[in-house]
């Protein structure tokens, strides 16, 4: 085991309020969460929704702050309130969300989008960093002529790709993908799974792959941490929780995403 992650008995606790009676009430979206990623793979973290995935990513950036217990990140700890260390980290670990749209700033043209991060963190010139975006550009399967277009300009299988390039710009380690394809339809979700496949392998980046759909997940990981009310209920591969479903709910799930794995978009991948 080389782990480039190592997640230590997570907890975060949010606060949320009950809005008709005026209170608050505790809610413990993660609760002694503890795994390791190795160096180079690819880690699927699959559960339903509100299982803590997300909550699980936030924390894993920097973006939330632990309640209890630490990740740390090739062995120094993450730590939200401490600016300057989270910057070098966030060269380091990148993010894919859901939804491009979102995140991606709305009045930056798409190669200014993919630059920003070249400018953030590397002191290359300006004609070196045209170089880089095009490359990047390329390696994402999206020609130069994107490069003017805005966000809204594009459909969303260019947005997630163009996310992906600006992910992968500052030369990342790791790299977290949270539903990175979940709202596209079938044909493009496996075209993006293939991009992703090879920069994966291709620079042996770390992937963690966040989804509630297990057919996705199995396309793309060899082992899987299944997340279960905020806890992890297995820690294992992909033909483990098949064969032994740590209880009736995900083996409600294993069953769904094995009826698409036969006879769905992924049966003959
Ligand atoms: N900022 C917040 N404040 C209060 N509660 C929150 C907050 N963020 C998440 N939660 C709660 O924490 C739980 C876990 O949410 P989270 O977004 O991590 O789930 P998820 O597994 O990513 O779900 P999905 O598959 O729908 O994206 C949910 O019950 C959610 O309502
Ligand atoms: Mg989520």
């Amino acid at each position: 085991m080389n782990p480039i992650l190592s997640v230590l008995d997570l907890e975060k606790t949010y606060r949320q309020s009950l809005a008709a009676r005026g209170e608050e009430k505790l809610h413990r979206a993660l609760s002694g969460v503890t795994f390791e990623v190795d160096r180079g793979e690819s880690l699927g973290i699959f559960g339903e929704s509100g299982a803590g995935k997300t909550t699980l990513a936030r924390c894993i950036l920097g973006l939330a702050e632990p309640s209890s217990g630490k990740v740390l990140f090739k062995g120094e700890k993450i730590e939200s309130r401490n600016k300057m260390k989270l910057r070098d980290i966030r060269k380091s670990i990148q993010v894919i969300w859901q939804d491009p749209l979102i995140y991606l700033n709305p009045y930056m043209r798409a190669g200014e989008i993919v630059e920003e991060p070249l400018i953030n963190y590397q002191n290359g010139n300006r004609a070196g960093r045209r170089g880089q975006v095009n490359g990047l550009f390329e390696m994402v399967g999206l020609s130069r002529s994107f490069k003017g277009r805005y966000p809204h300009e594009m459909s969303g299988g260019q947005c997630q790709r163009l996310a992906i390039a600006r992910a992968i710009a500052p030369g990342p380690e790791l790299l977290i993908c949270d539903e990175a394809v979940s709202s596209l339809d079938s044909p493009m979700q496996i075209q993006i799974l293939q991009l992703l496949k090879s920069i994966h392998s291709e620079n042996g980046l770390t992937v963690i792959f966040i989804s509630h759909d297990l057919a996705l997940i199995r396309y793309f990981c060899n082992r899987i941490v299944v997340l279960h009310e905020g806890k992890v209920a297995r820690v294992g591969s992909m033909d483990e929780l098949i064969a032994h479903p740590p209880n009736p709910r995900i083996e409600e799930l294993v069953l769904y995403a094995q009826h698409f794995m036969k006879n769905g978009r992924l049966a003959h991948q």
